[in-house]
C-alpha cells in the first residue's frame, strides 16, 4: 500500500470507488461528464411509466365502462424485485410478481451454501423467481465444480434442487403475469475474468461471449457483469454492452460490482453514445504522466482547443455531444412531449452489499432492495 492509499487519497484496489485524486490522475474531463450525464439522466425524468394500477378490488367487476379501458386498467404494473450479490446472507424483500437475483448468491460456491440460498428465496411469496449464476456460486459451473471438489475433497456430488427458482444460463424464459401481460426473461452469469479457477463462468476479456447470445424479444435482461461505463466503475464488459444496443432489453439487472449499486435510466440514442465514446478513450498518455498530471494537463490546460492532443480533442468532442444532445433531449421532452413522454429503459445493479464490507447495504433493510415496476 502506498502512503497515498493509507491517507485514503487514493484507492487500493480497482473494487473500491475511486477517489477525488483518482479521477484527477486519470481523466478529469470524464469524471466531470460523468457527473453531468447524470444530472442529464435526472433531469429526462423517469425513463418508463408502467400501466396505470388497476382501481381498488371493492369497486372492480360491476362496471360496465368501455370494455377496451376496463383490459387496460386490468393489466396494471408489474412488479420487479432486483437482488444480487447476497453472498450467504438473507434480507426482508418485499413483495411483487417477479423476484430476480443477478447472481453470487454465496462466497464460498458450495453446493450447500447455494442451496440454502434457494431454500430462502423459495419460500418468499413472488410469482415467479429468476436468478442467475455469478463469479462466486461455483457450484452452478461444472468447471468450477470439479476445482470445488479438488480442493475440498468429502463433498459429495448430489444435485441442486432449484424448487420454484427458474435457474438461467445463457437461456431465456416467457412468464405470464396478471391482466395477461407477459414478459421474456434471458439470463446469464458469465464474468469477465476476475479470480481463480473456483470462480464460475469467467471468460478473458479478449473474448466475446455475448455476440448474438440474447434474444432480440428479451424484455428483461439478468447478467451478473454490468454493461460497460454503466454503474461498473470502468470493470464491465464491452461485449455486453454492444448486445444491448443490439436487443435493447426494457429493464437490465445486474450486480457483481458492489460500490456502484442502485439504477440509471438508458435511453440507447446519440447522448449516451457520445458518453459511451468519451468513457471507452484510454487515458491520456503525456511526458507529464510522470509526474501524475498528464490527464490533468491533457484534459485542460492546452486549450485553446487547436492546441490539444488529437487524443484530447476527441474527447473534447465527445464531451461537447453529451452535453448538446443532452440538452436538447431535456428541452425536446419538457417543452414538446410533455411528462409522460419518455420510452428508455432501465439498468439496475441491485448488489445488495455493502461495498466489500461484508455487510448489508442499509443495514440489512428491505430498502436495499430495488423494486421497479414495468
Ligand atoms: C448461448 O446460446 C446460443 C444459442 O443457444 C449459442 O449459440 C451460444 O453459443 C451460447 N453461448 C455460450 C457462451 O454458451
Amino acid at each position: 500500500m502506498t502512503i497515498l492509499q493509507a491517507l485514503h487519497l487514493r484507492r487500493s484496489s480497482q473494487w473500491d470507488p475511486p477517489t477525488i485524486l483518482d479521477h484527477l490522475l486519470t481523466s478529469p474531463l470524464k469524471w466531470i461528464m460523468s457527473i453531468l450525464y447524470s444530472y442529464i439522466l435526472f433531469l429526462r425524468g423517469r425513463p418508463f411509466h408502467p400501466p396505470p394500477r388497476p382501481p381498488s378490488s371493492s369497486s372492480s367487476s360491476s362496471s360496465v365502462s368501455g370494455a377496451g379501458v376496463e383490459q387496460q386498467q386490468e393489466k396494471g404494473p408489474i412488479r420487479v424485485v432486483c437482488l444480487s450479490d447476497t453472498h450467504d446472507q438473507t434480507l426482508p424483500v418485499p413483495d411483487g410478481d417477479l423476484l430476480v437475483h443477478a447472481g453470487d448468491l454465496t462466497q464460498d460456491g458450495s453446493r450447500e451454501s447455494i442451496q440454502q440460498q434457494i431454500d430462502w428465496l423459495d419460500g418468499l411469496p413472488h410469482r415467479h423467481k429468476v436468478f442467475v449464476g455469478g463469479n462466486h456460486d461455483g457450484w452452478l459451473d461444472p468447471e468450477a465444480r470439479r476445482a470445488l471438489l479438488r480442493e475440498r475433497k468429502s463433498r459429495r456430488q448430489i444435485k441442486l434442487d432449484f424448487k420454484s427458482l427458474r435457474y438461467l444460463e445463457n437461456s431465456s424464459v416467457t412468464l405470464d403475469f396478471k391482466g395477461g401481460r407477459r414478459l421474456n426473461v434471458y439470463g446469464y452469469g458469465a464474468v469477465p475474468e476476475c479470480g481463480d479457477d473456483t470462480f464460475a463462468f469467467q471468460y478473458k476479456r479478449s473474448h466475446d461471449p455475448w455476440k448474438g447470445a440474447i434474444p432480440p424479444e428479451t424484455d428483461v435482461l439478468v447478467t451478473h457483469t454490468p454493461p460497460a461505463h454503466h454503474l461498473d466503475l470502468s470493470l464491465g464488459c464491452p461485449g455486453l454492452l454492444s448486445e444491448i444496443w443490439r436487443t435493447k432489453p426494457k429493464l437490465h439487472i445486474f450486480g457483481h460490482i458492489h460500490w456502484r449499486a442502485g439504477t440509471e435510466p438508458v435511453y440507447f440514442d446519440e447522448c449516451q453514445a457520445s458518453y459511451e465514446s468519451l468513457m471507452s478513450r484510454p487515458s491520456p498518455a503525456s511526458p507529464c504522466y510522470l509526474l501524475g498530471l498528464g490527464p490533468l494537463l491533457n484534459d485542460f490546460f492546452f486549450f485553446p482547443f487547436v492546441l490539444l492532443s488529437a487524443r484530447s480533442r476527441a474527447a473534447w468532442v465527445d464531451a461537447l455531444a453529451v452535453l448538446w444532445y443532452g440538452i436538447n433531449s431535456i428541452l425536446w421532452k419538457w417543452i414538446m412531449q410533455g411528462p409522460h413522454s419518455n420510452n428508455g429503459g432501465l439498468f439496475v445493479n441491485a448488489a445488495v452489499m455493502h461495498g466489500n464490507t461484508g455487510k448489508l447495504r442499509r443495514g440489512g433493510n428491505e430498502k436495499a432492495v430495488v423494486v421497479v415496476e414495468l
